[in-house]
C-alpha cells in the first residue's frame, strides 16, 4: 500500500477518511502498473486516480465553502498545486514511459504528498469542522 492507515491520517469525518483510503488504493494500483512497466494498464489507472482526486478535492472544497472555513484559500491552493504536479508528471510519463525512475518517483511523490497533506491540512480541517459540529454536504 502507498500508505499504511494510521491514526495520524484520520481526519475524523467518515466520508473523508473513506475517500482517502480509496485514494491510497487507486494510487497503489497505478504505481504497481508503473513498476511492472505495463503501459496498457497505466493509462486507465492514471485516469482512474485523477478522476477520484478531482472529485475528492471538490468534495472537500465544497464543504469548506459551505462551512465558511477560514483556511479555504490555502487549502484550495494546495489542491491546485497537486493537480499541476500531477499534470506535469503525466506529461513526463508520456515522454519517458513506465521506466523504473518514473515509477520510483511517482511512489515517493504520492506517498509524501498524501502523508503531508492529509496529516496536515486535512486533519486540521477535520478538527475545525468537528469543533463546529459541521456535517458533510450531500
Ligand atoms: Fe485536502
Ligand atoms: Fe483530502
Amino acid at each position: 500500500m502507498i500508505l499504511e492507515w494510521t491514526s495520524a491520517l484520520r481526519v475524523g469525518v467518515e466520508q473523508i477518511d473513506e475517500q482517502h483510503q480509496e485514494l491510497f488504493r487507486r494510487a497503489e494500483r497505478l504505481v504497481l502498473a508503473l513498476e511492472a512497466g505495463h503501459r496498457a494498464d497505466v493509462d486507465p489507472l492514471l485516469r482512474y486516480l485523477t478522476d477520484y482526486v478531482v472529485s475528492h478535492f471538490e468534495f472537500e472544497e465544497r464543504w469548506m465553502a459551505e462551512a465558511e472555513y477560514p483556511g479555504l484559500e490555502a487549502h484550495r491552493d494546495a489542491h491546485r498545486r497537486f493537480m499541476d504536479d500531477l499534470r506535469e508528471r503525466t506529461r513526463e510519463y508520456r515522454r519517458q514511459g513506465p521506466t523504473r525512475q518514473v515509477a520510483a518517483s511517482a511512489r515517493g511523490w504520492l506517498t509524501a504528498w498524501f502523508e503531508h497533506h492529509i496529516a496536515g491540512a486535512d486533519v486540521k480541517l477535520g478538527h475545525w469542522l468537528a469543533s463546529r459540529e459541521r456535517h458533510p454536504p450531500h
